[in-house]
């Protein structure tokens, strides 16, 4: 008899984002003629800049000549893209990094899944409310959420909420705990935190034998110049944080796939018996066992970011995308809705009309205007009330989206 991993069984209802797909295919079935537009999940639509068109062509020739064809590359990524990464995503922010420390893979969804694994069931993980689900649904398949009550929460887990009083930034935990998800600029609510109030996390990950898993796949989108990028621009953060980096929201990388994680071999968890050990050398064991490496193609295609057309390239993408934020958030303000985000982060985050839930006013929206975005419960029940539209849509289609908006 073969058991299954009853763990999967106290999952919520089905990923956020197939839901809502589910909830617009019904929709569109029903109403053939709607013209929908998504400002849903976060999802590229500008096309791939020309320099990485033009690296991926070039790699793609490589593997199709006998000089240049590249088998099983090294599982933790290639030197030519790792030394990038150092070079112009750390350096400059005055952050030293080995390229030991540095995990190329196919994307930060895994990553912020995966990591976990290396951590005894038994640690009790800590994450904001409202959260990227994956933090959370991971954690559950290990074993580490207990049960969901009708709110949705888990048992075992420790929530900290985050809302417009403590500017989407959590207070420390009453509770000890061991593992902390924290994504700045945030996913969903597009908020960001100030170094001092990174150093609080820091310090109280020091204080507890913490650490600190770090989800910084926006700061790209980061204009404010005191905002910090990294987490290890808090002094000793090296000591309690991992940090996952991605180019799919930077780069449009989303159809592509590359990310990377950073372990720093200062980062220290404790065996049974109390002694260290460290984690990059764990990280390093799993990675390589279970993963064989993003393809030549992406990981040229993500080195060919660095270079001064590519980043050129890709900072008008996200200034257009950013563009597309400040006239979300100008557009609804003007309409009387309550917006946060959408300032250093492509997500705008408002409280929904007339105090309708977050599935309301989805359907609400769906219905009236067409438009399709995320409830705010989805990512947790501190999240209820709120509602999620990404910038991520053509500009086109944002202000349509916008008219709309106003009709109803
Ligand atoms: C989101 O919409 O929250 C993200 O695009 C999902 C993801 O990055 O996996």
């Amino acid at each position: 008899m073969t058991k299954i991993n009853e763990n999967f069984l106290l999952l919520q209802a089905g990923y956020l984002f197939p839901e809502i797909s589910r909830r617009v295919k019904v929709f569109t079935t029903d109403n053939p003629d709607s013209a929908i537009i998504k400002l849903g999940i976060g999802d590229v639509t500008e096309p791939l800049p020309p320099a990485i068109v033009e690296a991926m062509h070039k790699a793609v020739d490589e593997m199709g000549s006998k000089q240049g064809v590249k088998g099983y590359g090294p599982e933790r990524g290639y030197d030519f893209l790792i030394e990038k990464i150092i070079k112009n995503d750390f350096a400059p922010r005055g952050i030293t990094l080995d390229s030991s420390e540095i995990f190329v893979s196919d994307g930060s969804k895994c990553d912020t899944g995966n990591f976990q694994e290396v951590f005894d069931t038994d640690n009790v993980i800590a994450v904001t409310d409202p959260v990227y689900p994956v933090y959370v649904d991971t954690n559950v398949m290990a074993g580490r959420g207990g049960k969901a009550d009708s709110s949705g929460r888990y048992a075992d887990i420790v929530y900290m909420p985050v809302t417009p009083d403590n500017n989407f930034v959590p207070e420390l935990p009453k509770e000890k705990v061991d593992l902390i998800y924290l994504c700045y600029p945030n996913n969903p609510t597009g908020a960001v935190a100030s170094k001092a109030r990174l150093k609080v996390w820091v310090d109280y990950a020091k204080k507890n034998n913490a650490i600190i898993l770090f989800d910084a796949a926006y700061e790209a989108f980061i204009s404010d110049p005191d905002i910090p990028h990294s987490i290890y621009e808090v002094d000793g953060a090296k000591e309690v944080a991992v940090e996952f980096r991605s180019f799919s929201k930077t780069a449009g990388f989303t159809g592509l796939r590359c990310a990377y994680t950073v372990v720093p071999k200062q980062l220290k968890a404790y065996k049974k018996d109390g002694s260290t050990i460290d984690v990059n050398a764990i990280w390093n064991r799993r990675h390589c066992t279970k993963f064989n490496g993003a393809s030549y193609i992406s990981q040229a295609a993500a080195a060919s970011v660095y270079s001064d057309t590519g980043k050129t390239q890709i900072r008008q993408t996200i200034n257009l995308y950013m563009s597309n934020a400040k006239l979300i958030r100008e557009s609804l303000t003007a309409l009387g809705y309550e917006i946060y985000g959408g300032v250093n982060a492509p997500y705008v985050w408002l409280k929904t009309k007339d105090n309708m839930t977050s599935w309301q006013f989805f359907d609400y929206l769906l219905e009236k205007a067409n438009i399709v975005g995320t409830p705010g419960s989805g990512f947790g029940s501190a999240g209820e009330g709120f509602f999620r539209l990404s910038a991520f849509g053509s500009p086109d289609n944002v202000i349509e989206a916008l008219q709309r908006f106003k009709k109803i």
